[in-house]
């Protein structure tokens, strides 16, 4: 049986994706700074918590509600209701946060329709600055692992974004984190910057779907096309 889509409501990357993210598997967006990430899954997470279900959010980056109000046009106390906002400062805080959404969806005591990690890579580049990285990649891997077991148990669409490092061999910007994340990952997108309030999306890797590639636009109120 085809499993039910959430559509993202961005309708560029609902169409690459056949209607939306997949239930049962991680879905990661990498791209640049300022390529819209953080905007999509606000604006994922706005729709999910609309509909009355819930959305655990671990934020790294200290996404302001200012952002979040003006994509929810009027209904932020609505929004706030069905979300459950966690923001680690650290490495710990983290693999704790992600822990406890995890736990919480398999359980399924409420009714939970997504779980957003923005971004999950932050920490683990601060790992591999300060000398962590055996243990910022380990923290990574339980995390991702510990995901992708509860989409499955709990059938809840799962977005993981991701920051990107410049190849110097070709100047390609590749995802952190190399292979092990990717595998992780089983739909991944990534996000181009275009002049101005253009970007591109282009789909990386998908099970059932191939390579494609869309634009859409950066709007006050969110990402539109
Ligand atoms: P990083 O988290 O830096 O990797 O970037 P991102 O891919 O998450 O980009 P994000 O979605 O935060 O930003 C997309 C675009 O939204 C940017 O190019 C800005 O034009 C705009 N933007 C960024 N921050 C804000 C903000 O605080 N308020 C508003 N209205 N727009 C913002
Ligand atoms: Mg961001």
């Amino acid at each position: 049986m085809p499993v039910e889509r959430c559509p993202t409501g961005v309708a560029s990357v609902d169409r690459l994706l056949g209607g939306g993210l997949e239930p049962d598997g991680l879905t990661e967006i990498y791209g640049e700074g300022g390529s819209g990430k953080t905007l999509l899954c606000l604006q994922v997470a706005t729709r999910v918590a609309l509909s009355d279900r819930w959305v655990f959010y671990i934020d790294t980056e200290g996404v302001s509600v200012d952002r979040l109000e003006s994509i929810a046009a009027g209904r932020i106390d609505q929004v706030l209701r069905r979300m459950l906002l966690s923001t680690p400062k650290d490495l710990a805080e983290q693999s704790t946060a992600v822990a406890k959404a995890c736990a919480l969806a398999r359980e399924g005591r409420r009714p939970v329709g997504l779980i957003v990690v923005d971004s999950a890579t932050f920490y683990y580049r601060l790992s591999l600055s300060g000398g962590a990285e055996d243990e910022g990649r380990q923290a990574l891997g339980f995390e991702l692992a510990d995901l992708l077991a509860a989409a499955l148990r709990a059938q809840v669409p799962v977005i993981f974004t991701n920051q990107v490092w410049r190849n110097q061999r070709d100047g390609t910007l590749e995802p952190l984190g190399g292979s092990f994340v990717n595998h992780a990952a089983k739909t991944i997108l990534r996000f181009d910057r275009l002049p101005g309030n253009l970007r591109r999306v282009v789909l990386v890797k998908h099970r059932s779907i191939g390579e494609g590639a869309a634009e859409f636009r950066i709007t006050p109120t969110g990402l539109e096309g």
